[in-house]
Formats: C-alpha cells, structure tokens, sequence
C-alpha cells in the first residue's frame, strides 16, 4: 500500500551541462517505473534540470533548506525559492550536513516543518554512526532523531515526508547494512512515530534506506516489507546505474 520512492542524492556532483545530460540520459531508463522517482540535484542545476524533465515522471529535489522564509542568511535558500525554482522534494539532515555543516536535531526539525508548511516534501535523514551500532544504541539514537525531527508536525503533516534510514558507516563506504539489518532499523523507526502520531501514520508512511545501495543490492532491500524505496549517492551518478536500481 505504500508507493516506493528512490531518490537520487547527487551531492555536490555535475554542472548544469552534466546535470541536464545526465537528467536526459535517465528518461528512457526509467519510464516505466513502478516507484516514484526523484534527483536531488545541486542547486545551480534546478534551471538547466526542470525544463528537461517536464512532463515525465522524474521529480526534482534540493539537497537542503533554510528554515526562514528569507533574510539574512548568506548563502542559504528557502523553502519557497526551491517551490520556485520547481523543486518538488528536499533533502533534510543528511548525515554529512550532520557531520560537516553543523547540523543539529534541532535544525533538522526547524527545517523539516518550514518545508513542509511551505508545501515541499521532506526526505529527512537520520542513522547511527559505526560506534553507536557497535556499542548498541542504534535504536536509541534513530528513535530520538526521528522523533526529533518530526515535532510540531501534525499527522496530516506525514503525508509529506519521507524518512531516509541510512547507517552512516554505510555511506559511500561500499558497506551496506544486511537486508535484515535495514528491515528491522526501519521498524524501529515506525515504532518511533507509532508513538509519536498513531499507528495509522506510521503504516503510511515511507521509509527508505541508503548507504550503497546498488543495482546489485536493491533486490533484496526492497523485498524486506519495512523498506519502501532508497536514498542513492554514487549509484545516482550514471544513468544506467540510478535505472537498475528505480528498475528493481
Ligand atoms: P551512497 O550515498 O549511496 O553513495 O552510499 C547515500 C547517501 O548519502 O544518501
């Protein structure tokens, strides 16, 4: 009952040539997919992406979002100039912006509310880190983010946003988390917001995984009954790749 989402990350990868190619390359490939398929694209790609992809089933996202309607915030973009600039979906939380940017719990969730109220649909990420697998607390530690990422958001809310579970020590490592792994992290996380809005949202809504997954590996992720699509970083890269895997 839950419609699968892929989603290709791109990160900080393609120029507006490269990004518009490789939006063009992935037409044909997936036209036919049974999931809803997004990229996620650089900022600077939005104008060169958009016109390419109307009219057929690929959505454009962003990567990121401030959560203030505009202002002084050098360098940042709201969540309506993404609407403008005709993003559909939102990246919220990846781990590296965790890691690298600064990003908190707290911001994650300013984030997530502003894109949603303004219309958007939110991936938001959560996942443990490798030492907090190892020393237990992975349930712990995606129950708290998602929870926190989701306050002051209502049930109805749901309907627009997606939760992408991955593992940090499985990002762009070529590490995966085993499909039982994956399955049983993402009912942690529908528990989670069970508790939070009702059993009723959480058996609507989608979670994904991500962390390497691949044309090779998608099968059997996408076959445990948790997991309703994935998150892709270098596997969105090429089109014949992003197509094995939105192909699954
Ligand atoms: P990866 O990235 O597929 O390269 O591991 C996934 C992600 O960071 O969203």
């Amino acid at each position: 009952m839950r419609k699968p989402i892929i989603a290709g990350n791109w990160k900080m990868n393609k120029t507006p040539d490269e990004a518009a190619q490789l939006a063009k390359d992935l037409i044909p490939l997936v036209k036919d997919a049974k999931c809803d398929v997004v990229i996620c694209t650089p900022a600077v790609d939005f104008a060169a992406v958009k016109p390419v992809i109307e009219g057929t089933n690929i959505k454009l996202g962003a990567q990121n979002v401030h959560f203030a309607e505009k202002g002084a915030y050098t360098g940042e973009l709201s969540a309506d100039m993404l609407k403008a600039a005709g993003c559909e979906y939102v990246i919220i939380g990846h781990s590296e912006r965790r890691q690298y940017f600064g990003e908190t719990d707290k911001t994650v969730n300013l984030r997530t509310v502003a894109a949603v109220k303004a219309g958007l649909k939110a991936i938001v990420c959560v996942g443990e880190l490798k030492d907090e697998r190892e020393g237990g607390y992975t349930n712990a530690i995606v129950s708290y983010q998602t929870k926190m990422a989701l306050t002051n958001l209502t049930a109805e809310d749901l309907d627009n946003v997606v939760i992408a579970y991955e593992p940090v020590w499985a990002i762009g490592t070529g590490l995966t988390a085993t499909d039982e792994q994956a399955n049983e992290t993402i009912g942690v996380i529908r528990k989670a917001i069970a508790e939070q809005f009702g059993e009723e949202a959480a058996a609507k809504i989608r979670i994904q995984y991500g962390g390497s997954m691949n044309g090779g590996n998608v099968k059997g992720l996408m076959s445990q009954p948790e997991i309703d699509g994935g998150l892709i970083g270098g596997a969105s890269l090429t089109a014949e790749k992003f197509a094995q895997v939105v192909n699954f």
